[in-house]
């Protein structure tokens, strides 16, 4: 399920002001009284409705095993909008009228007598409304159910009659390539492709849309966009949920499945598919099913070479006693299990235009840091003609897609430092959807609902598109299945299993890390930052790899340098050598030193190898400079917190220097 959180509508004008409403249509939602339904999709309801894109002539009927009446149903959903709505007001007289339209009848899946009832009231709804016969189905049950009801809708006669019938079906669609391969028959058996809309709710996201439209409504980028020019694609969706209580379902899944499968197939699928020949949903999902089917299916040698996996144990204090539980103590997860909760890939693209680039993929849960990016690594300019100068090395050019929680698009390239010498430094040109657009809050579902009901399938996936996404995942969950997991491997809290980065690393690579303001956030001096300030200081941080052993920071030196630990152990040591304490990924340390030319009063040592991000004192001295309000607040709680006797001239020395 997708967290309500998206940025949506048009600056200047009402958010779709001049679109059209959905199709008049029934609604009949089969699992009406479970989560998705209240949290999701009457919310998106509620939404359309508010924005007036709601037909008015629309019914909705709820259908499970709950024994609930049309009263009842209505009592809690009244209740439930309450908590889920996403909007900043809520507007009683639309919900008033919204739920007149809601009903609801108990059916127990099985009972071919509970679906006649159904037709028959969504043929009294049709006639009451003057919908003209359009149903849309939507499953949102236990996909054990699928096969069940499509028949049973079938044998009581749904097919029949004039108008549409559509059936939006939820994710999982099969748990491995034959499960998915017999539900796609039986889905099948009594209805055609063009009725079944299968939901991966990340196309629903607009930040995902956007990705079509950005590749091909700008022209300045498809010329680059091939082999001769990327250097490498990464794909990043990093959580710091846990399982959040759904440990049931977790563990006869796992990230490969719940994510990789899907979500991130899909978004791989957009961002390297061929240009289409229109905007249709076949032309479309054509292209993305082409892509999927050139992404090379392993062997188990490949599997070993090209994909890790994780399970996160439990997250333990400077005492080793446990803060928060591992992957294997959640609730009704097996003890034992071997259920990974991260994987991290590399997948070939057997096609002219991919070929030899690496797609690099990494998801898990109970990570440091929350966000999803996607990150466009172009090949570097030769450096030759900075022979003779004080460069000592050209970045690489990236773009980067927010996906989320920031929303945007962000590229990344090199500029001249103002000055007498010729110095680089990485800068950014950013898009943000909270700034250009007027903003308002949507599920993701509201697009779901109103594209299926006129009829438009681009952002749902297809039979043949998820049985190519299942064969690129079979031999990895096959080889998984039959070796054992080293599990935990990774401390919840942390940034996943090493093995991940020594994948990257072997191709000389690195992951792109993406830092965003609410890390910073966490030392005191960053707490009051205004969003540009804090942009430009994650980009001035640079990457840092220390070794096990080595000092990072030394008593009694002269540092000025902050640290952010992305990856690995940093002991803080004491004159005698004790441990006092210990930064691990997603810490911070140093800060101090960015404010005040001064010795360090402790020594801090990696215990492993650690990945660093970096800010040193002359770059931060810059971005003050910039920032002179923000240079007064830094100076505030400076001399508040840390009892500093500072002026403001050397807080920014560096930058007149
Ligand atoms: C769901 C998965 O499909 O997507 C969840 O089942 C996951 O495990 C969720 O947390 C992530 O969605 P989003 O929109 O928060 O990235």
């Amino acid at each position: 399920m997708s967290d309500p959180a998206q940025v949506v509508g048009t600056r200047g004008a009402e958010p779709e002001a001049a679109s059209p409403t959905s199709e008049p249509c029934v609604l009949l939602i089969f699992g009406a009284s479970g989560d998705l339904t209240k949290r999701l999709l009457v919310p998106a309801l509620y939404n359309l409705a508010c924005d007036g894109l709601l037909s008015d002539r629309f019914a909705l009927l709820g259908a499970s095993m709950d024994p609930l009446t049309t009263e009842s149903f209505r009592a809690r959903m009244s209740e439930d909008i309450r908590k889920f709505h996403t909007r900043n007001t809520f507007e009683q007289s639309v919900w008033d009228d919204l739920v007149a339209r809601f009903h609801y009848t108990p059916a127990g899946f099985d009972d071919l007598g509970a679906f006649q009832r159904l037709k028959s009231e969504v043929a009294e709804l049709d006639a009451a409304q003057g919908i003209g016969g359009n149903v849309l189905f939507y499953f949102a049950t236990a996909p054990r159910f699928f096969g069940l009801i499509c028949e049973q809708l079938y044998r009581a006669g749904f097919q029949d009659g004039p108008g549409w019938k559509r059936i939006i079906v939820e994710k999982p669609f099969g748990t491995d390539l034959a499960s998915a391969l017999q539900l796609n028959r039986d889905v099948l058996a009594h209805w055609h492709e063009d009725q079944i809309y299968r939901v991966d709710h990340y196309l629903g996201k607009e930040t995902v849309q956007n990705l079509l439209a950005f590749r091909f409504s700008n022209g300045m980028f498809e010329p680059l966009w091939n082999k001769h020019f990327i250097d490498n694609i990464q794909f990043n969706v990093a959580e710091a949920v846990d399982v959040e209580g759904r440990g049931g379902y977790y563990d006869s899944s796992g990230v490969l499945r719940d994510m990789m499968q899907n979500h991130m197939f899909q978004m791989l699928a957009y961002l390297c598919m061929e240009v289409p020949g229109s905007f249709d949903s076949h032309a479309i999902r054509n292209e993305k099913a082409k892509l999927l089917e050139a992404v090379r299916v392993y062997t188990p040698e490949e599997v070993q070479r090209y994909v890790v996996r994780g399970q996160y144990g439990p997250q333990l204090d400077d005492t080793g006693h446990v803060v928060k539980p591992g992957y294997r103590q959640e609730k009704d997860v097996d003890p034992n299990s071997k259920t990974e909760t991260f994987a991290a890939a590399r997948l070939h693209i057997d096609n002219w235009r991919w070929e030899g680039v690496p797609i690099y993929l990494r998801s898990g849960k109970a990570l440091w840091k929350r966000g999803t990016e996607i990150i466009v690594e172009f090949k570097k300019a030769p450096p030759v003609l900075f022979r003779n100068t004080p460069v000592q090395e050209i970045g690489a050019n990236r773009l980067i897609f927010h996906i989320q929680p920031y929303q945007g698009i962000e590229i990344q390239f090199q500029a001249k430092v103002p000055g007498p010498t010729l110095q680089l430094q990485p800068v950014n040109m950013r898009f943000g959807y909270g700034e250009a657009f007027k903003a308002s809050r949507y599920t993701g579902y509201e697009v779901m609902v109103y594209s299926c009901s006129h009829g438009d399938a681009t952002l749902f996936s297809r039979g043949d598109l998820v049985e190519a996404a299942w064969r690129v995942a079979q031999p990895i969950l096959d080889d998984w299945k039959a070796a054992p997991a080293d599990f935990p491997n990774y401390a919840r809290g942390s940034w996943g299993p090493t093995a991940a980065s020594d994948l990257i690393e072997r191709d000389g690579r690195r992951w792109f890390e993406v830092l965003t303001d609410d890390v910073l956030k966490r030392v005191t001096i960053f707490k009051d930052g205004d969003p540009l300030f804090l942009s430009q200081v994650v980009l001035a941080l640079r990457a840092d790899v220390v070794a096990a052993g080595e000092t990072i920071i030394r008593k009694g030196d002269m540092g000025r340098e902050m640290y952010i630990v992305v990856r690995g152990e940093a002991e803080v040591h004491d004159d005698d050598g004790r441990v006092l304490k210990t930064f691990r990924d997603g810490d911070l340390f140093g800060e101090i030193a960015l404010l005040i030319h001064t010795a360090r009063t402790a020594t801090v040592r990696a215990k492993t190898a650690c990945d660093l991000m970096v800010l040193d004192h002359a770059s931060f001295s810059r971005i003050l400079h910039d920032h002179p309000q923000f240079a007064a607040s830094v100076l505030q709680i400076a001399r508040e917190r840390y009892d500093l006797t500072l002026h403001p001239e050397s807080l920014t020395a560096a930058a007149r220097r």
